[in-house]
């Protein structure tokens, strides 16, 4: 893994053969992210492979509070997206996204999952890619601990059918309850049967569907300021076209595949193109690795 941007000319010149921890950051730090371990200084330039406190504190959220990050949804709430794209723009491969992910990827999808509260995922990537709850890892406990986060995210569904398994771990025996948004006319049954299966079914429309503004709002008021999701491209379109999304994490893989599967985000395009900046760029064998925030 490697650091490919922030790097300049001052940054290096900065840190005189920096280590990892001990880099200079000064005026190119942008908060979070970029100081100690995960620092834009020289070491983060020579591919090496990157500790796991190294990738968090590459991707930590923005500080919650006044001075902090300030999110679409709210002083302190800052969702991102966490989205893999081959070079022709396919989000999946047969139906699942691991023939185009790659060890690095998934590590970081693990530091992104470690990092956040909640995990917001369409419940077709759930059918389709079988999730299961998160796990709590040895790794990240003492800092999930220490940022007030129990030992693992809840996963929170989207859904409007509910025509979900409720038969499957990822309702039955999370560390964390899962979580279901919906809308209120949802059928009362697959409500029954969602909470029977020990999931917290939470309303964030007045229709069948789910309103991505009120579901944000819904997840905060649960105490849920960190939040990720994970798609799919049905549900990131409607994230993007509410205006709610304030990050990509864009890992793009060095693969072509044709053919026509759906790229990372669908539904109605926007009015006018959405700007998102560069924020941070790394890469480990040909893999992308880019943070973009919404300007
Ligand atoms: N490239 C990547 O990074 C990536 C990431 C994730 C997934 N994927 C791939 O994407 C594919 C699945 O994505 P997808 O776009 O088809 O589906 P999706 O976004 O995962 O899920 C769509 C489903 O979510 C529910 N939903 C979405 N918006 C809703 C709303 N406003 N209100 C209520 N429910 C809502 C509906 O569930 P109900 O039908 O239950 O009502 C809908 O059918 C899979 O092949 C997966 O491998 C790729």
């Amino acid at each position: 893994m490697r650091r490919l941007f922030p790097v300049t000319d001052e940054t290096v010149a900065r840190t005189p053969g920096g280590t990892p921890g001990e880099e200079g950051v000064g005026a190119l730090a942008e908060g979070p992210g970029t100081d100690g371990a995960g620092g834009v200084g020289r070491a983060h330039l020579v591919d090496r492979e990157w500790s796991l406190a190294e990738l968090a504190a590459a991707y930590a959220y923005p500080e919650t509070g006044p001075a902090g990050g300030s999110g679409a949804g709210g002083p302190g709430v800052w969702l991102r997206a966490n989205m893999v794209s081959t070079l022709d723009g396919a989000g999946q491969h047969d139906g699942r996204s691991q023939p185009i992910s790659g060890a690095a990827d998934m590590r970081i999808f693990g530091t992104l999952r470690a990092l956040a509260d909640v995990v917001v995922v369409g419940a077709e990537t759930v059918r389709q890619e079988g999730y299961r709850p998160a796990r709590a890892r040895a790794e990240f406990a003492e800092a999930r601990e220490a940022a007030g986060q129990g030992p693992a995210p809840a996963i929170a569904v989207v859904s409007a059918s509910l025509n979900l398994d409720f038969t499957l771990p990822l309702f039955t025996s999370p560390l964390v309850p899962t979580l279901i948004l919906t809308g209120a006319a949802a059928a009362p049954d697959r409500v029954a049967a969602a909470e029977k299966a020990g999931a917290r079914v939470v309303v964030a429309g007045d229709g069948v569907g789910v309103d991505p503004a009120r579901a944000v709002r819904a997840l905060v008021e649960l105490g849920h300021t960190r939040l990720l999701t994970e798609g799919g491209p049905r549900l990131l379109g409607q994230l993007v076209a509410a205006g709610v999304l304030d990050e990509l994490c864009l890992t793009v893989s060095p693969m072509l595949t044709a053919g026509d599967a759906q790229r990372i985000a669908g539904g109605p395009s926007v009015a006018v193109p959405q700007r998102f900046e560069l924020a941070a760029l790394l890469e480990e064998e040909g893999f992308l690795f880019g943070r973009y925030r919404r300007t």
